[in-house]
């Protein structure tokens, strides 16, 4: 009989450590099915533990919370630790892909964009995005969230891709708008915020649209961070 039969898998290790080691294997899996990719200036890839310092303090701050819906505020590192553990579960279960977008110049974790809600039935998900607030107004959201339109379209097949923002914050709207897509509504006290209703604006891109404005590019009149996501994006 094998030595390797008598040992327990896990050895020595107690509860936390043993979950621990689970939750590496988990964010294994998902770096081998959600492969990362590159636009111009960004590189898109799976969040890994070691992220969780930064993405504790960029999170965290109160202005990230204060235009999203998903980011508790205060936003502990345990949060942070957690929440890139639950990755795993949602890419494997194909509810969601979130991609650590990461500045290729300097290798800095600057945001986050994801497509959420993904329903293969109707093949349409829900984008989200942030940015660091010390990075705002670079062009980071705008083209992290073009790359992330290409993984939607091309690699997950989807016809449909909406976002929501909330009135207030015209910087999410402008990325959305710059991204190609199209304002469908106002959705009146959408959500509540800090105790507070409001209003949220719906927007959305078909895969239509999207192959449309590709094409447009091609003839020069697109953005070049289409071009270089499209060409980079992986296959899943
Ligand atoms: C929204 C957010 C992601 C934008 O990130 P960013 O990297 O600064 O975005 P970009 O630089 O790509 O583009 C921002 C655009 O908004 C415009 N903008 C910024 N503030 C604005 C304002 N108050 N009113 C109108 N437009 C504004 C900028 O001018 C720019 O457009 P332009 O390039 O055409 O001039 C960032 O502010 C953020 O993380 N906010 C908190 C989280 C959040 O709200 N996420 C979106 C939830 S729907």
């Amino acid at each position: 009989m094998s030595t390797l039969a008598k040992e327990p898998i896990f050895g020595e290790l107690r509860g936390c450590e043993w979950m621990w080691r689970w939750r590496a294997f988990q964010l294994l899996s998902v770096t081998t099915i959600q492969p990362a990719f590159e636009t111009e200036r960004l590189r898109l890839r799976p969040f890994v533990l070691g992220d969780a310092p930064v993405l504790q303090r960029l999170a965290g701050r109160r202005e990230i919370a204060d235009t999203t819906i998903a980011i508790p505020h205060p936003y502990s590192l345990k949060m942070a630790e957690e929440w890139i553990c639950e990755q795993a579960c949602w890419v494997i279960g194909g509810k969601s892909v979130v991609f650590a977008v990461e500045r290729k110049a300097d290798v800095q974790l600057v945001g986050a964009v994801g497509l959420r809600n993904i329903d293969r039935e109707h093949a349409q998900a829900e984008m989200g995005f942030w940015v660091g607030v010390e990075w705002w107004g670079n062009g980071d959201a705008s083209e992290a969230a073009r790359g992330a339109l290409c993984f939607g379209f091309g690699q997950l097949g989807l016809n449909r891709i909406y976002a929501h923002h909330m009135v207030r914050n015209p910087a999410s709207g402008r990325v959305l708008e710059r991204i190609g897509m199209r304002r469908e509504g106002l959705l009146r006290q959408r959500v509540r915020k800090w105790g507070v209703f409001e209003d949220v604006v719906l927007l959305a891109i078909l895969r239509a649209d999207w192959v449309g404005d590709a094409a447009a590019e091609r003839h020069g009149s697109a953005p070049a961070a289409v071009r270089a996501g499209e060409d980079a994006s992986p296959r899943l």
